[in-house]
């Protein structure tokens, strides 16, 4: 509306003296006019010239007598021709308007003051307000006016900003929309000879690029991954998250009593709620070693039940990868040594909160061959937890149903400025390796952790449900940069 006002009164005008006075003729918004010239000048339409003007505007005290009238009028009204006392016409009016009101009104001689007030004239006018709105208005009023008001301070100078107007070089009634492309129907009719081309923007960003994110946990883990990888380490597959418990807890030597094994920390399954299949023999000999021992062990001394076994559940650990491939290790003659590792998601029948959820990643490793010691983990732990940027470890003695000894792994955290807890390790009993057909002397060594941990440690979260789940910012996913292990 205000370009095709602007450009049709320069058709028949020379100049647009003042685009405040233009835009009050019109009943155009003057910053509405304002946008609009600014980009007319900018394509040439138009030549605009600034003008400035000295203006006054109203104080927030002088909009409050623009409205309710000046206090000297108000503290008139309040007045009855009969007269009023002192306390009585203060409780009347506001504090302010009584304190001006007194002033003023005894100054232009319209009331009497002493103890109590009467009224000198009959009548007056609220000069002070009628000039108050006129130049809330935009109209003019005299020097002296002026002068009084801003002594009271109810009007303050603005500089009010404008444009005077003629046509430009590029001027036409009309604006042309620069096309943004040469299309077939231009060519065909020809009038691409009269477009006008919009000029092409060769450092315009573009649209992102969309693609796939790696997520913050799938980083990590690659990084892992390399580190057991350039330490001679296999990857274990871990592609089943249902077990049977026989691998996930019996095998492990873990009593069928065990509390682990409630419902309230497991997932069980309903359907298929059974395993197919087991190999028997091996199964044999994990029953006699939970009931009776062997292999100079005392067992547990209960009734063990097969039915308990064959339950299926969602792997509440990574360790059950660990145990069926020392299984299969077991079986191949002659026995050959092995560095195994595994990084993938274990499930929990766990209240949710901020630390922990009912699915969380598992990194683990171990090492299995012949006379390792307790030295042998001590060594293997500190080279590898100093990969991930952990050199100061501590540890602490802890109970594993399948590892003895068993011990917790601490690291110095700089940032926090105390030792916190990483990891749980062992050696694995007997009473599971033997059972599995592995020579006597042959001792595996392992270790396990949680990759949300030093996850969040490295992207600085303090909350689980922000890295993992369907809480999880899908922002924070494509913008997370790649954090190294190690350099922190
Ligand atoms: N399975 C243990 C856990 O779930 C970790 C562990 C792995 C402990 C290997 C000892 C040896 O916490």
């Amino acid at each position: 509306m205000a370009e095709e006002a602007i450009l049709g009164f320069l058709e028949s005008h020379a100049e647009i003296a003042d685009s405040g006075e233009f835009a009050a003729q019109h009943g155009i918004d003057h910053n509405e006019v304002v946008n609009v010239i600014k980009s007319l000048h900018g394509f040439r339409y138009i030549d605009a010239q600034d003008i400035k003007r000295e203006t006054w505007v109203l104080t927030e005290e002088g909009k409050t007598y623009a409205e309710a009238g000046s206090p000297e009028v108000q503290l008139f009204l309040a007045v009855p021709p009969e007269g009023i006392s002192r306390e009585e016409l203060q409780k009347r009016l506001d504090p302010s308007v009584f304190k001006i009101g007194t002033a003023q009104a005894g100054k232009n001689k319209w009331v009497e003051m002493g103890k109590q007030i009467s009224r000198k004239v009959q009548h007056v006018d609220d000069k002070v307000k009628d000039m108050l709105t006129r130049i809330k208005d935009g109209q003019c009023i005299d020097a002296d006016n002026i002068k009084a008001l801003k002594a009271r301070k109810l009007i303050t100078p603005q500089t009010w900003k404008g444009y005077s107007v003629k046509r430009g070089p590029n001027y036409a009634p009309k604006r042309k929309k620069a096309a943004t492309d040469l299309t077939r129907e231009n060519i065909q009719r020809g009038d691409w000879r009269e477009l006008e081309f919009k000029e092409y923007n060769f450092s315009a960003k573009g649209p992102p690029a969309e693609g796939g994110h790696i997520h913050p946990l799938l980083k990590v883990r690659q990084q892992l991954k390399n580190i057991f990888l350039y330490m001679g380490f296999e990857e274990m597959p871990t592609n089943n998250f249902v077990e049977s418990s026989f691998w996930n807890f019996d095998a492990l030597f873990q009593p069928q009593q065990h509390p682990a094994r409630d419902s309230h920390d497991t997932f069980f399954l309903k359907v298929p709620s059974t395993t197919r299949e087991l190999p028997e023999d091996y199964v044999e000999r994990v029953k006699r070693v939970h009931e009776s021992g062997g292999y100079q062990s005392r067992g547990y001394g209960y009734e063990w039940k097969r039915d308990e076994a064959n339950k299926n559940l969602l792997r509440t650990h990574t360790t059950a990868v660990s145990t069926r491939m020392l299984y299969l290790l077991a079986q191949k003659k002659p026995f050959e040594p092995k560095k195994y590792f595994s990084i993938d998601r274990v499930f929990r029948n766990e209240a949710v909160d901020r630390t922990h959820l009912a699915e969380f990643h598992q990194i683990e490793g171990l090492v299995c061959d012949r006379g390792l010691t307790l030295g042998d983990l001590i060594g293997v732990l500190h080279d590898f937890f100093s990969r991930i940027g952990m050199s100061k470890l501590r540890f602490k003695p802890a109970y594993n149903p399948y590892t003895e000894p068993s011990m917790e792994i601490f690291s110095y955290h700089e940032g926090l400025g105390k030792w916190v807890e990483i990891g749980n390790s062992g050696m694995f009993r007997p009473e599971m390796l033997l059972p599995m057909g592995l020579p006597e002397d042959v001792r595996v060594i392992a270790w396990g952790l949680s990759l949300e941990r030093p996850t969040m440690i490295l992207y600085g979260i303090d909350n689980i449900r922000d890295l993992f789940g369907h809480k999880v910012d899908l922002g924070l996913i494509k913008k997370n940069p790649i954090c190294r292990l190690g350099i922190n």
